[in-house]
Formats: structure tokens, sequence, C-alpha cells
């Protein structure tokens, strides 16, 4: 990298070798469309998505070596020589002794917690990504959040707003008793609570308690790269050391890790479940026989493990981080400048709209959050995702509703996809619509199912 003081600009760390064209639409035909997707973006055909920045998973751009990889993986159902790349390098980053590869995160999930969780079981989380608790709640255990209370602020400036709430976390075990508690997670960095990252004290911390009750860590490394680089630039003691080195140090606190390759593995697809316990990993080798496939391919193609395997060492260089870090922070940063109210500061994969502070106006039980993310793509074609009170809120028997602890509206960055000039465009379209804000409008729900229900709901717009 590039770092005479001459220079200001942060550029991409590539070139272009293969380009997909982007569909633009009138304001007419966005209105059809999002009247026909029932005001929900999920359910907009991404063809007519100008930006689309729903999530930053499984929408990496690959590298020419991934695409290489691509070509020269290894189809043996058995011992392929793919799967053996693939576990080295997991290895090699988490000191972990049993690999285990899933189609994706939740995948790694489901095993897991269909071995560990059940009735009468809590799991202690900073907090809990939707999949993880969803999971955990299916399997009939009750899934706890422990974000520290500067966590749950979005105005608040703080290096590690992602870290676990220690006190609580111990006040947690004590309430529930330890046999009640199969594993204690953290999630690396925190995406419900805006893509924060989590010290490497707060890890240790969270370790101690661990040790102090005999229970097993396991981390939520979806995007274990841009922790460790949040880590290199904010925490005392980690300036010189690597990304891979300060990534080493986090999985040597863990006993196991799950793990959505689709984030920090810079893929389409795949996961992974690790861990050092020998009982446990056979548990779950069987149970992944039955649901995702033989130990060596578990769900995944020969293909699909050698692109995770060289996206694993390119999350990892650090331009690419710096890069990554730096372009996520300018779209916030200029927003911010703007006045329009983010989730502070800029997270690692992700920028957050406040929509409570954007949109006072609108009552959580009216959807903030989504009448935002609806007007950014009648305003501009862009794409977002609403995480408030459609994706964690409920109501009462008696009709009453309960708000999302924070409404906000997330604009996730696919790695390597767009370059700076589509985020200008992205500022603009904000603007816009933060400019009109007062005009927007609650919606109310016309369909929802019984779990995850942000992904297939309708709603109308009030009057
Ligand atoms: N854990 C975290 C922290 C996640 O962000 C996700 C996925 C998962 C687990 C599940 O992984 O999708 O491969 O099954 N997050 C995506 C998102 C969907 O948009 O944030 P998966």
């Amino acid at each position: 990298m590039i770092r005479d003081s001459y220079i200001k600009t942060v550029i991409e760390p590539f070139k272009i070798k293969s380009v997909e064209p982007i569909t633009f639409t009138t304001r007419e035909d966005r209105e059809r469309i999002l009247r026909t997707a029932g005001m929900n973006p999920f359910l907009i055909p991404a063809a007519d998505v100008l930006i689309d920045l729903l999530t930053d998973s499984g929408t990496s751009a690959m590298s020419a070596k991934q695409w290489a990889g691509i070509l020269d993986g290894d189809e043996s159902y058995a011992g392929s020589r793919s799967f053996f790349r693939f576990e080295a390098m997991v290895k090699k980053i988490t000191g972990l002794a049993f690999i285990i590869p899933t189609h994706q995160g939740r995948a790694a999930e489901k095993i897991l917690f269909t071995v560990k969780g059940g009735p009468g079981k809590v799991i202690p989380n900073n907090a809990h990504f939707d999949t993880t608790r969803a999971n955990i709640e299916f399997s009939g255990a009750t899934a706890i959040d422990c974000m520290t209370e500067d966590g749950k602020r979005p105005e608040v400036v703080a290096d590690f707003k992602g870290n676990m709430d220690i006190d609580k976390l111990e006040a947690v075990i004590q309430e529930h008793g330890v046999e009640n508690i199969p594993l204690v997670m953290i999630t690396v960095t925190n995406n419900s609570g805006g893509g924060q990252p989590v010290s490497m004290a707060n890890i240790r911390a969270t370790r101690a308690v661990c040790d102090k009750y005999g229970l097993p860590l396991f981390i939520d490394a979806c995007r274990f790269a841009e922790n460790a680089y949040f880590i290199k630039l904010r925490e005392p003691g980690y300036a010189d050391k690597t990304p891979l080195e300060i990534s080493q140090e986090i999985f040597s606190y863990a006993d196991g890790v799950t793990m959505s390759a689709k984030k920090d593995g810079i893929v389409n697809i795949g996961g992974f479940l690790a861990m050092n316990d020998a009982d446990l990993a056979l548990q779950c080798r069987n149970l992944l026989i039955v649901t995702e496939g033989f130990p060596t391919y578990g769900g995944l193609a020969g293909r699909d493990l050698e692109a995770i395997a060289q996206g694993l060492e390119e999350v990892l260089e650090e331009d690419y981080l710096h890069y990554r870090i730096t372009s996520t922070a300018y779209l916030g940063n200029k927003l911010v400048d703007l006045g329009v109210p983010i989730l502070m500061p800029p997270g690692g994969h992700a920028i957050y709209l406040d929509a409570a502070r954007f949109c006072p106006h609108i009552p959580a039980s009216q959807f903030p959050a989504q009448a935002i993310n609806c007007a950014l793509y009648l305003d501009g074609g862009v794409r977002a995702v609403e995480i408030g009170s459609l994706m964690f809120g409920t109501t009462n028997a008696d009709g009453s509703f309960n708000g999302a602890q924070m409404e906000l509206v997330r604009l996730a960055i696919p790695r390597r996809v767009y370059t700076q000039s589509h985020i200008d465009y992205v500022i603009e379209v904000v603007k816009h619509v933060h400019d009109r804000r007062e005009s927007l409008k609650g919606l109310r729900l016309t369909y929802e199912a019984p779990m995850l229900r942000h992904f297939t709901a309708r709603l109308e717009v009030l009057d």
C-alpha cells in the first residue's frame, strides 16, 4: 500500500476484469415494482434493483485466483484435495482441531444447536444474529443477548460497541444455572449491533468467565477479519501485528466456531463449523451426513471449498482490509456531514441509518426503518434492509406493541463490488430521502409468517 502523505485517496486495491450490467428504472417503474412487492424490498426481483445493499452475504466479487480455484476444484465425493486445502487454511487461522464444512452459516448453527440446544437450555451471546436466534429457539432453547448499554445507543461513539456486557453474561449464567448453559457465544463483528467490533480484551474477559464456570466459548466468526482489523487500528498493542496474527489470537480463546464464508470468506456460498471437542465433532459430523453431506464436502462442491480457501487468504491482506474499512467509513462520514443520523461510529460491513432519529414522526409500530428503506428504492433504486421492529417487534395478546431495541436501515456493502462513484450515488439518494423525510408515512402489515417474518411480510402505506 502506498501511504505517502501526499496521497489522500484510498483506492480499490484491485482492477476490474469482468463486469455485470445494472438496470436503470424510472420512478414510475419503481412505484409499480414496490407495490407488487408488498412494500417489502426482499420481494423485489434483483434485476429491478440498481444498487443492492441488502446484504454483504454471498454478494462478494471473487478474485481471478478464486475463479481459477473454481476450475481447479476436486469434485471427489470423499477425501477431495480441495477439502484438505480448505481444512488447512481454516486450521491455520483458527487453530481448531475439527473442521466441518457446511453450505452456509445457518447450517453450522442448525447442527450445533441440534446437538447442544434443546428445551431448558440458554445460550448467551453479545448479540445473536436472527438465524442464530431462530436455530436456538427452534431447538427449544432460549437465546439471550448481552450487549453493553453503549452498544444499544446509536449516537454513542466508542471503539468497541460490539462488546459483550461481562456483568450481564455472569448474571445470565447465575440466573439460569451453569448446568443449563451448553455454551457461550460471541459474534465478531456484532452484526445485529451495527457491525461494531469486539475488543480482544473483551474476548479475553468473556473467556475468563467461561473458564470460571467451565463453559465452552464459540465464536460466530462471519466477519472475523474486519473485527481483527478494527483491533489493529483501535486497541493498544496490536498496531504492529498482522490481521492473521490478530485473528489467530481471537480464535485462541475459542473452543469452537460457526462461520458463514459468505462474508469474510469472500465467496458466494459456504460456511463451516469447527471445534476442539472430539466427541462433539463426532456428533456434528453424524448429523452433517444426514443433512449436508459427507464430512469432506458438507453441502458444498469441491470448487466452493477451493474458493473459500483462497478467499480466507485474501480477506486477511492488509491492503484489502484497509480499503474495506475505510470505504465503509467513507459512506458513513459523508452521511454524517450531511446531517443524516446513523449508528455511530461506522461499522465494518455496513452503515446503519438511525430511523428513530431520521423519522421521529413514525412510531415503531408503523415500521419507520421499512418506510425509509422503501423510499430509498423509490427515489434511487437502492435496496437496503430493515433491522428494526419489522424484524424484531412483537405484538402482545392485548394488541399492544413491543418495538425493537433500535430502528435501523442497514446499507450493507458487498465486498469488492461497488466503486466509489456507486457509493457517491447512494449518498445522493439518502440525502434526497432525508430532505423529504417529513413526507414519509408509516406502514401496516397485511401478511406475516410465524417466524422470521421480515423476509416475506407484505405491508401497505398508512394514510
Ligand atoms: N451470523 C451472523 C453474524 C450473520 O451475519 C449471518 C448472516 C449468519 C450468522 C448466518 O449465515 O447467511 O450464511 O446462513 N448474515 C446475513 C446478513 C444473512 O445479511 O447479515 P448464513
